[in-house]
């Protein structure tokens, strides 16, 4: 993992709430309970549990850049008492867990869109002893802002750029940030890569041509994503302090999990590009992803790892 730090830098990184679980003390939605909601939400849970499935593998895979980023928070954070973490765009709560961790004594707040993310966490802080100290809100934070003032740090890791207007959900954050408290987003600048560049099978550039396919989709469907969130934090009102620039790239030995997270990785590339790729790119997806043979990504010895995620903390003065 390199590392590279900005001018700021001293490192050492309908109503807008749903219904959601009993240990909840947020008012449910209605309208997430009409019968229509009802089929929309099985299909999103069935998606959600793949995404799921994805960012615990993140969690696994990417340790060390997850223990070094929240363990980078955690030592700028003042307070040590029973203070309000936020972990905002929770997904499958791998920051949920590790910061209720870190922050011992602290009440971690869970927000998330999706039922079926926030049925997870709460089984992980069962599972860990931490069901006490954690809590899960559901709310689309495209609606508006749910009431769980006063926070003392909000985490937000690759969630601002899934959302309408991260700008005015930026200014939420910082009113409902006690002062001193701190705010970190976690971008991710450059997509994960595994796959070398000539597999051996097919034409080179394989993952190179899928990942151009992906970019041109998220210029429409997420203009925020790999945003520069410094201005936009400080637009809001906080004081950047810092904002390190993590580059993972790892030749990893042969680790299942890793294999893993490369083939669900692209297997939901695939999914989202079929219609573009060429047929001979298809056939060898398949042989990748689909496939237990010498080629699969099971059983390659050569997946690469590389990535850039950019992490910004910053202080509400
Ligand atoms: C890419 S995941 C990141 C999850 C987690 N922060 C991580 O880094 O592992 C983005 C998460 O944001 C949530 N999300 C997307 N739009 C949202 C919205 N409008 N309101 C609340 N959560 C939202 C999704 O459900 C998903 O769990």
């Amino acid at each position: 993992m390199r590392e590279h730090h900005d001018h700021h830098g001293n490192h050492p990184g309908s109503d807008h709430v749903l219904d959601d679980h009993a240990h909840d003390d947020i008012a449910p939605d209605e309208h997430a309970h009409d019968e229509h909601a009802h089929d929309e939400h099985a299909q999103d849970g069935t998606a959600d549990a793949a995404l799921a499935e994805l960012l615990d593998l993140d969690g696994e895979v990417l340790r060390s850049y997850w223990t070094d980023v929240l363990t980078w928070v955690r030592r700028a954070a003042t307070s040590t008492g029973r203070g309000r973490i936020l972990d905002l765009g929770a997904g499958s709560g791998v920051g949920t867990i590790a910061l209720a961790q870190r922050f011992d004594g602290a009440e971690v707040v869970a927000v998330d869109s999706s039922q079926e993310m926030l049925r997870r966490i709460r089984v992980k802080a069962l599972d860990l002893g931490l069901a006490p100290r954690v809590r899960t809100v559901r709310a689309d934070l495209n609606v508006g802002w749910p009431a769980i003032d006063p926070i003392d740090v909000t985490w937000a890791s690759m969630s601002l750029h899934h959302l309408t207007d991260p700008d005015r959900v930026l200014r939420d954050v910082f009113t409902a940030t006690r002062p001193g408290g701190l705010m970190a987003v976690a971008e991710m600048a450059e997509p994960l890569r595994f796959l070398p560049h000539d597999l051996g099978i097919g034409r080179p550039g394989l993952e190179a041509r899928c990942l151009d396919g992906l970019r041109n989709d998220h210029a429409h469907s997420l203009p925020d994503l790999g945003s520069e969130w410094s201005p936009r934090l400080e637009t809001a009102g906080f004081a950047v302090l810092s904002e390190r620039t993590i580059t993972i790239e790892r030749n990893p030995p042969h680790q299942p999990a890793t294999a893993r997270y490369a083939q669900r990785w692209l297997r939901r590339l695939r999914s989202g590009l079929m219609h573009r790729l060429a047929d001979d790119d298809v056939k060898t997806l398949a042989i990748l992803i689909d496939g237990d043979g010498p080629e699969s990504l099971q059983q390659r010895d050569d997946l690469q790892l590389r990535g850039v995620r950019t992490v910004t903390l910053a202080r509400r003065p």
